[in-house]
């Protein structure tokens, strides 16, 4: 009978042993709350395929948003859904568009105690769905989009918004929206890049919560989900052209990407927890399949041992009570 030589059990023996040798921490300021402001409501409306989660009216909009704050989270995504919709996405650069009064609401209700950020992207404003504005061939307009996307930019950044997330996938979006804030003295407006984001069945669930009026798919703009080098060379690309942050989108299936990312720039990795990656989780809860709070914890503290320096993610003002105990 022989002994070990080394003892990898020493190292997990207790809570305390097992609270020092843990190679990655989980913290309230490295989550950001994605949230939905819905044009014309005076309640919050639920969203099925996203139990626990509403589009929210100005006013409960402004509630979400303190309980954020108060429970320490970093920083809370608006995303809009407007009334009415138009080819060019009008509301979206409109000072009076959903998006930027919400915005000006919020910067002015948690603005110093969380990073208010917004969501840059013509999807939900477009009548057709789509992240830009359509060329004669009905075919996504790359050039034409990235004039919309440079105006939309300055409207939010007047209405307040502290970083913009650019969630479109055009070519060259970082560069001509960093050119286009710069020339009107927005020199501090965060640039967060959607660098790797995929063209994912798990963004099921966001289309009902923004009310998407996409037929077909954005495979011409979003990344084939077999492609982990062309996800790392987007985010190369997007830190060449200023962004301030790169984002892997979506989290848990793409894992792998994330990591080779972090290993590659030199500027903050985010992931986004998705809203499929939160309605999988919620349905195994809700049966009784899964622990409801373990797997949130433990899902997104792989996201952040996988690479991620900050998860964007729908359960973040509740995970960020239960890290405060
Ligand atoms: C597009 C956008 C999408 C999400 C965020 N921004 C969806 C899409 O590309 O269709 C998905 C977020 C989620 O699923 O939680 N502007």
């Amino acid at each position: 009978m022989s002994f070990p030589e080394v003892r990898l059990r020493r190292l997990r023996q207790s809570p305390a042993v097992r609270g020092l040798v843990r190679e990655t921490s989980l913290e309230p300021r490295q989550l950001v709350l994605p949230l939905f402001v819905r044009e014309g409501i005076a309640e919050p409306s639920p969203i099925g395929s996203m139990p626990g989660v509403a589009q929210h009216s100005l006013d409960s909009l402004r509630g979400v948003a303190t309980e954020a704050a108060e429970a320490g989270v970093g920083g809370v995504m608006l995303f809009g859904v407007p009334a009415v919709r138009d080819a060019q996405g009008s509301g979206a650069d409109d000072p009076k568009g959903i998006l930027n009064v919400a915005t000006e609401v919020l910067a002015a209700e948690v603005g110093d105690a969380l990073v208010v950020q917004t969501d840059l992207c013509l999807d939900e404003f477009t009548d057709h769905g789509h992240c830009g504005v359509l060329a004669a061939d009905g075919s996504v307009d790359n050039d034409a989009t990235l004039e919309r996307y440079a105006s939309m930019a300055l409207a939010q950044a007047r209405a307040g918004s502290q970083l913009l997330g650019l969630s479109g996938m055009m070519d060259g979006q970082v560069a001509v929206i960093r050119q286009a804030l710069d020339a009107e003295g927005f020199t501090d407006t965060l640039l967060l890049a959607y660098a790797a984001k995929y063209a994912s069945a798990f963004y099921g669930p966001f289309r009902e919560a923004v009310d998407s009026q996409l037929k077909g798919d954005r495979r011409t703009y979003q990344l084939d989900p077999g492609n982990r080098r062309e996800g790392v060379r987007e985010a190369v690309v997007d830190e060449q052209e200023g962004a301030d942050i790169v984002m892997v989108k979506p989290a848990m299936a793409f894992l792998d990407v994330l990591r080779e990312v972090r290993d590659t720039v030199d500027i903050p990795v985010w992931a986004y927890q998705v809203s499929g990656e939160y309605a999988m989780i919620e349905a195994a809860a809700a049966n009784g399949w899964i622990d409801r709070r373990a797997s949130i914890l433990e899902s997104l503290l792989s996201i952040r041992r996988a690479g991620a320096d900050v998860v964007l993610s729908y359960w973040a003002t509740e995970a960020a009570r239960w890290l405060r105990g």
